[in-house]
Formats: structure tokens, C-alpha cells, sequence
């Protein structure tokens, strides 16, 4: 094995942006990274600052972004010949400390065979809450996201139509509960932001989208308004294509292999051309979260709804400039 030079700052830079880059519930970028350069080691650590106690109580959603981000982490790596060995929750003394990514050697050609547009699907990537066009995506592209959601420890159901309604109904179930519970909807407005705020993080209300007219895709309202004080609803695609991504156990590192999972598949949708965005808000409450789950798996813990098609980019929301700490979980 050859050890490598110390890690250029740009090199390091680069690194940081695409693990910034990853998908955050409400934008929070709950990840912070500190690198030992004598070990080469990065380390990602959860930003306490940056929980919201009221939707996210046990800290899955954010354990799924820190997951996201390591996955960007190591795809870089690839991408600019480094070889990431990545370790979850590696120190149990030290619980901050969710994950640690060693860049131990320079990668051969062959290692380097990443699928292709992966790594640039990173910075394609934005979740468009706006209307799909309906046209069915092909069956390929639909086994190469459960590929790859299987390829990072977790599972993807495609529902059929049925299944589909199913789990649109019970997301819409869970948007009426958040919306009629004050402090839920006060933590989540507080992520929304006016268009040219000055802030690296929450969500740009431009990046918001409509509600749909004919009343079945719940997208999330995180304004908190009633109905006539919120965008016009518009209709969008009448067979709403989406996949359920589940895993066979419910622990914190079952959450990071979830959100590595997350991302991968979608940057292989990316990839392809396709547009996502995720529906989270039946994951927010334990009996619904469970209605979710597949009847027939035993265990079957579901994660995150992802709805996919084709249709208009998303709005990009900003990020914290990637840097690292000097200290470690600071
Ligand atoms: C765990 C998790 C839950 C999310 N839940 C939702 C959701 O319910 N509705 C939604 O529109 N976006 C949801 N998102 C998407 C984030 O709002 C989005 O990733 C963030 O604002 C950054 O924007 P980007 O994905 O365009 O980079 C979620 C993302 C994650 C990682």
C-alpha cells in the first residue's frame, strides 16, 4: 500500500464542497468535518446547533443527511484518485462523531471506475418540488436506483399504483398533523427564508413549490399558511412515480447506511435525467412511519419517500462554505 502526500488544499476543498453539496432536511447541514492531517482522516461530526427538536426528536433525519454528505465524501475521493475506506459511528465514546473517511492511497485506474456522471451528478442535483410531466420512467434506469440503493445497504420498493395512493395518503395524513401542530410548523418556518437573505442555510422560499390543484401530491407547506395565502396550486403529474427506501434495522447506523443509500440513488437518477424530491413527513410520526412499511417484511423499517420523473430542475439552495475544524467536534 502507498501512503499518500498530505492532501493539497484544494484537494481538501473539493472534498468538503461536494460533502456540503449533499441533500439536508430543511437545508440544516447538520455535518461538521475536521481533518487529522497526519492520519489523513476526516471526520464527520453532527452540529448539535443544527437539530430541530420537534420534527426530528431522535435525530434519524439527521443521521440520513450526515449519511448523505459521507457518501458525496467518498465519491470525490474516487473522483480525484483517492481511495476512502469509511468507518460509521467509529468511536462509541465519542457520539458527535458519526463517521470517519481514512484517504489511505492513490487509486489505480481500474479502482477508478465509478458508474458514469455520478460524481457530477452531485452539483446537478437540487429536489424539485414542481410538477413532473408523467412520462414514465424506464424500467432500467428504476433497477439501477434499487441497484444502488442495495449496493449501499439499504432497499428500494417501487409501489404500483395502489401502493402508491397508499403511501400518498398517508403522507398527506402526516402534512395535516404537522401543519395543526403550532410548534412543529414554527421549527419548520423558521428554515424558510426570503429570497436574497443573507444565509448559508434553510430554504429559499423560490426553491418552495406549489400545491398541487387536484389535491393528491402532499408537498411539504413549510410556510405554515393557510390555503389562501399560499401559492397557487397548479396540477401536477397524475401518476406519481416514487420508491419507498426501507432497511432491516432501525439503529443510528442503519440511518447513515440509509442516507448513503438515499443519495446514491439519487445521483443514479440524476444521472439519468431524472428529477427528484423527497416526502419525509410519514417518517415524522412512529404510527405512520409504520403504516409504511411493507406488510409482508418482518422488518421492514422505512426511511425516506422519494418521489422521481421527468420535469424542470430544481431551485439550488445554498451552503455553508466547506471548511474544516481545527479541533476536533468544533
Ligand atoms: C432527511 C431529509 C428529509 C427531507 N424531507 C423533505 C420533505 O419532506 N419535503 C421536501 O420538500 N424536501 C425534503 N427534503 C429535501 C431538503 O429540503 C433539501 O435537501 C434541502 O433543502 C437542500 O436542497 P437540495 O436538495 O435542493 O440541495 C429532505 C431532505 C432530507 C435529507
Amino acid at each position: 500500500m502507498r501512503s499518500i502526500q498530505a492532501l493539497q488544499p484544494d484537494t481538501v476543498e473539493s472534498l468538503l464542497t461536494a460533502a456540503g453539496a449533499a441533500p439536508s432536511i430543511h437545508n440544516t447541514q447538520p455535518w461538521r468535518f475536521h481533518l487529522d492531517r497526519d492520519s489523513q482522516v476526516l471526520e464527520v461530526h453532527s452540529v448539535p446547533e443544527r437539530t430541530l427538536p420537534q420534527t426530528d426528536p431522535t435525530h434519524r433525519a439527521q443521521y440520513l443527511s450526515v449519511g448523505a454528505a459521507v457518501f458525496n465524501l467518498r465519491l470525490a475521493a474516487v473522483h480525484l484518485g483517492l481511495r476512502p475506506e469509511a468507518r460509521l459511528l467509529p468511536d462509541l465514546t465519542r457520539p458527535g462523531l458519526l463517521a470517519t473517511v481514512r484517504l489511505t492511497e492513490h487509486l489505480g485506474a481500474d479502482d477508478q471506475d465509478q458508474a458514469p456522471g455520478l460524481y457530477d451528478a452531485i452539483a446537478q442535483r437540487h429536489t424539485s418540488r414542481k410538477p413532473f410531466t408523467g412520462r414514465p420512467v424506464p424500467e432500467p434506469i428504476v433497477a439501477e436506483m434499487t441497484a444502488a440503493a442495495h449496493a449501499a445497504g439499504a432497499r428500494l420498493y417501487i409501489p404500483d399504483h395502489a401502493g402508491t395512493r397508499r403511501l400518498l395518503r398517508l403522507t398527506a395524513a402526516a402534512e395535516a398533523r404537522n401543519h395543526a401542530h403550532t410548534a412543529r410548523t414554527a421549527e419548520t418556518r423558521n428554515w424558510v427564508h426570503a429570497p436574497g437573505a443573507d444565509s448559508s442555510y434553510g430554504i429559499p422560499v423560490t426553491a418552495l413549490g406549489p400545491p398541487d390543484a387536484a389535491g393528491r401530491m402532499p408537498m411539504r407547506d413549510f410556510t405554515g399558511l393557510p390555503p389562501a395565502g399560499r401559492r397557487p396550486a397548479v396540477w401536477f403529474e397524475r401518476h406519481v412515480q416514487m420508491a419507498m427506501l426501507w432497511t432491516s434495522h432501525d439503529r443510528r447506523d442503519d440511518w447513515l447506511r440509509a442516507g448513503q443509500a438515499l443519495q446514491y440513488v439519487l445521483l443514479t437518477a440524476t444521472a439519468r435525467g431524472l428529477r427528484t424530491s423527497l416526502l419525509h413527513q410519514a417518517m415524522e410520526w412512529p404510527d405512520l412511519r409504520a403504516a409504511t412499511a411493507l406488510p409482508r417484511h418482518k422488518r421492514c423499517h422505512p426511511q425516506m419517500l422519494i418521489r422521481f420523473g421527468y420535469g424542470p430542475d430544481g431551485t439550488p439552495t445554498p451552503r455553508a462554505r466547506g471548511r474544516t475544524a481545527t479541533q476536533p467536534g468544533t
